[in-house]
């Protein structure tokens, strides 16, 4: 069976990196087009830097493109996350620089040039991080939707409530227009919100259990993970959800995850509520809203796609 053909837009950010070292090492089944970047959990540069240095930490040849994008929101003031990813936005893991070639290409011109290619074998579009070249892109290209099967989007929250305001999640929250823009284009959406990930909380003993996977990318990934846990439990008294690789994990094992379908609307008033998402759950809608998932099923595939990278 063909593989399925997914671009990556993300803000790493620790779980972001977590993410993208599941896509490399699930090479049977994915067919990572690219990765493009947006500004998010830390300034725009850092992003760029991240998905860089993890593309060579997951040993991918250097052919798969990253490309920078859109350094700033849509409308609002750009607001970022150091808190839950420190400064470098890799939670001062010392890993080597980026060394693999820079695309100069801008990731809106990626998503627009790449996905009216794969209109005749439609692409999923993985977005981890605020909306912004996204939105860019269907607003300057709307026909790039015929070049996509869904979009697998992790952000915002309903029954769980708000993690960066009582309302809104971080992504969302970052850039409610662009967002707005995304859920509002009728394409087929599967969204990981809060709802979901905060029923997938990591522990030391899962980061351990990836660690003793013992490749070198399996224990980055437990050290990504671990200092998730350690700057979520100064901030928030817990331990970090698996945000981020819900994305990626929804996509492999879609029958772990139950939902609803709804349309989804966004709070663009300024105000308490700023950046709330308004899932309308009813029977035509185009958004898949997940709301429950089998924890250990998904952390065992977790295990098991980490365990796919060579000793
Ligand atoms: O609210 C969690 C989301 O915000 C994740 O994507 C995390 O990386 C941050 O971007
Ligand atoms: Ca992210």
């Amino acid at each position: 069976m063909r593989k399925r053909q997914i671009i990556i837009d993300c803000d790493p950010g620790l779980d972001d990196a977590v993410a993208l070292l599941l896509a490399f090492a699930a090479t049977d089944r994915l067919d990572v087009l690219g990765i493009t970047t947006v500004a998010g959990n830390v300034r725009g540069g850092l992003t760029f830097r991240n998905a860089r240095i993890i593309r060579d930490v997951a040993g991918l040849d250097r052919n798969v493109p990253v490309c920078a994008g859109a350094p700033r929101p849509l409308v609002r003031d750009p607001v970022t996350a150091e808190d839950f990813h420190g400064t470098t936005g890799l939670g001062g893991l010392d890993l080597p620089k980026p060394k693999g070639r820079a695309s100069r290409q801008h990731a809106v011109n990626f998503l627009i040039k790449t996905l009216r290619a794969t209109k005749g074998f439609p692409a999923t579009l993985v977005v981890t991080g605020p909306m912004t070249n996204v939105a860019l892109a269907l607003t300057m290209a709307p026909d790039i939707a015929e070049g996509l099967s869904e979009i697998v989007v992790m952000g915002g929250a309903d029954r769980e409530g708000g993690n960066i305001t009582p309302h809104a999640e971080f992504n969302i929250f970052a850039d409610p227009h662009a967002a707005q823009t995304v859920f509002q284009s009728g394409i087929a959406m599967r969204v990981l919100s809060l709802d979901v990930t905060h029923q997938l909380l990591t522990d030391d003993t899962m980061v351990e259990r990836v660690r003793a996977l013992g490749s070198p990318q399996a224990i980055i990934a437990a050290d990504l993970l671990a200092a998730s846990n350690r700057l979520e439990e100064s901030v928030k008294a817990r331990h970090a959800p698996l945000h981020d690789p819900s994305t990626l994990l929804a996509l492999l094992r879609p029958d772990l995850f139950e939902g609803r379908k709804a349309r989804v609307s966004v709070v663009m008033e300024e105000g308490e509520r700023f950046g709330k998402t308004l899932p309308d759950y009813r029977h035509d809608g185009h958004v898949e809203w997940c709301t429950d998932v089998d924890k250990e099923a998904v952390f065992a595939e977790l295990l098991g796609q980490l365990g796919r990278y060579p000793l």
